[in-house]
């Protein structure tokens, strides 16, 4: 198998200076299927700002020259907002022992190049090095496959994520509130955590 390509990790203070590029990163990203998000700067901004702040959050960059053109993030469950705490608490699951995978997004014409892959990597190798973080979890928006802003030929990302070891819990889910891309309110949308344990060998 050819080498992944290069990204960096990046954590703390040195996070600072790249929120905005990395939040118009993920506005760019996620407007398209499945997330269909309408997004705002300043928002997001505050949202990442958490990766700066929480003690063994990271976020791995994949980069193109100066460009940062892919992001991936990683923060102890313990520091993720309330929505996506609450399914752990509700099932009686010790936050303590995950680490949350926030979101990925490489810009189109850098996929297929491996940095997806890349991505998990690095950022179960930073979640290995939180002291007692078991497992590695993420969650995704599920839509239903009759969507009608689904573009035809889209390829869920569920057969990627299974080949990384990941498998979806389907008793957890939580909700998120966004407004979509033509709407002019937020509304709920469900998103299904995927979970994979971190005790073994890398
Ligand atoms: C998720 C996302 C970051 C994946 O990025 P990607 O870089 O295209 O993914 P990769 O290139 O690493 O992997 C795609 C496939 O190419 C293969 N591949 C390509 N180059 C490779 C390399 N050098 N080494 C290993 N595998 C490679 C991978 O193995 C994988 O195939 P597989 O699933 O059969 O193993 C990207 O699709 C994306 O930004 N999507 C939109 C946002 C989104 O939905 N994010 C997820 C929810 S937050």
């Amino acid at each position: 198998m050819a080498a992944l390509p290069v990204t960096e990790t990046v954590t703390g203070s040195a996070l600072r200076p790249l929120l905005g590029e990395i939040a118009r990163l993920r506005i760019a990203v996620f407007r398209a299927f499945p997330y269909l998000y309408d997004g705002d700067a300043d928002y997001e901004e505050r949202y990442l700002m958490r990766y700066a702040e929480s003690p063994g959050a990271a976020i791995v960059l994949a980069r193109e020259g100066a460009q940062i053109v892919g992001a991936a993030t990683c923060l102890p469950l313990v520091a993720a907002g309330e929505a996506v705490l609450a399914p752990f608490r509700a099932h009686s699951l010790d936050a303590a022992r995950f680490c949350y995978f926030g979101e990925s997004v490489l810009l189109a014409p850098w996929r297929g190049r491996g940095f997806g892959v890349a991505f998990f990597a690095a950022r179960e190798a930073q979640a290995r090095r939180v002291p007692g973080c078991a497992e590695a979890c993420f969650c995704a928006v599920q839509r239903p496959a009759d969507h009608p802003a689904r573009p035809a030929g889209y390829t869920p990302l569920d057969a990627f994520w299974r080949k990384r070891g990941y498998a979806p819990d389907p008793g957890l889910v939580c909700e998120m509130a966004w407004k979509e891309v033509g709407e002019t309110e937020e509304t709920s949308h469900r998103l299904g955590f995927w979970r994979k344990p971190l005790t073994g060998a890398p």
